[in-house]
C-alpha cells in the first residue's frame, strides 16, 4: 500500500497524502487540518474534556496513526487544557519517512518541534512526546488486543467502502471491550451499515454534524450503565 503515495494540498492549505491503489485521501481534500479538528479534536477529545472536567490523565486509542496529523493536534489539545495523555496508534502500514517529510503540519499549526517528535517517534515502543506518552504499534486491526480500555477511541481506517473488513461487526465488539463507561468513539463516517455495527456492539451512536464538504459523521458512546 506504500508504494503509490502522493502528497498533496487540500482545501484549508495542509497536507494530505493520496494512496493511489486504493484512490483515496488519508484526509478530507475539503480541508485535513480542519476535518481532523472536527472529527477527533472537537467531537472527541474536548467532549470528553467538558463532560469530565475533573480528568488530569486520558487514554486515547487510534486507529491509523498515518500522518499522525490527530496526534499532533491531540497533544497540542491536551497542552492547553492541561491534560496528560498516553496516546496509543495502531497502523498495518506506516508511512516511510520521506513521505513524513513533505507534510506541512508543522508549519501550518505553529507546532515545528512538536510534529518532528512524533514523526521521529519509534515504532513497538513507547515514546515520551512533550509531557505525555506516544505508543505506536505496527499492526493489523483485526489483531488489536490491550489490557487498558482507552477514554477515546479515534476511528480513522480508511472508508468502509473501500476496507469493509475494519468496519465490522467484529472490529467494534472488540473496540466496545477495550472502551472505558462513558467512553467515545469518533469517526468521520455516516455509512447506515457502520452505525448499525456500532449499535450491537452496545454504543449508543449519534449523527452528529460533519466537517467541511460532509454533512454529517458519527459519535459512539459506550454509555456508563
Ligand atoms: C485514513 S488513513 C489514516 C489517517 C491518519 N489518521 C492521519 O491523520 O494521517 C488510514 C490508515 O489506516 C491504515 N491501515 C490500513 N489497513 C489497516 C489495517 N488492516 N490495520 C491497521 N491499519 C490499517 C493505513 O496505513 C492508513 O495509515
Amino acid at each position: 500500500m506504500q508504494n503509490k503515495l502522493r502528497v498533496l494540498s487540500s482545501e484549508d492549505g495542509s497536507s494530505t497524502i493520496m494512496c493511489e491503489d486504493l484512490q483515496e485521501t488519508y484526509h478530507s481534500v475539503h480541508g485535513a487540518v480542519q476535518e481532523s479538528l472536527h472529527v477527533f479534536i472537537k467531537a472527541g477529545l474536548q467532549k470528553f474534556l467538558s463532560l469530565h472536567p475533573q480528568r488530569k490523565q486520558i487514554r486515547i486509542l487510534e486507529i491509523g496513526f498515518g500522518t499522525g496529523l490527530n496526534a499532533l493536534l491531540s497533544f497540542r489539545e491536551a497542552q492547553t487544557a492541561k491534560v496528560s495523555l498516553w496516546y496509543h496508534a495502531i497502523d498495518k502500514y506506516p508511512l516511510p519517512p520521506e513521505i513524513l517529510a513533505k507534510l506541512n503540519y508543522g508549519e501550518v499549526l505553529s507546532c515545528e518541534a512538536l510534529y518532528s517528535e512524533i514523526k521521529e517517534a519509534a515504532w513497538n515502543r513507547i515514546n515520551p512526546v512533550a509531557a505525555h506518552q506516544l505508543f505506536l504499534e505496527k499492526l493489523d486491526l483485526s489483531e488489536f488486543r490491550s489490557s487498558y480500555q482507552y477514554d477515546l477511541i479515534f476511528f480513522d481506517a480508511f472508508s468502509p467502502d473501500k476496507q469493509p473488513a475494519l468496519w465490522s461487526p467484529a472490529v467494534f465488539d472488540n473496540l466496545f471491550a477495550h472502551t472505558v463507561p462513558a467512553g467515545i468513539l469518533t469517526t468521520y463516517s455516516a455509512k447506515g451499515q457502520v452505525r448499525r455495527n456500532m449499535q450491537a456492539a452496545g454504543f449508543r451512536v449519534e449523527r452528529i454534524a460533519g466537517p467541511p464538504g460532509k454533512r454529517e459523521m458519527l459519535r459512539a458512546t459506550k454509555v456508563d450503565v
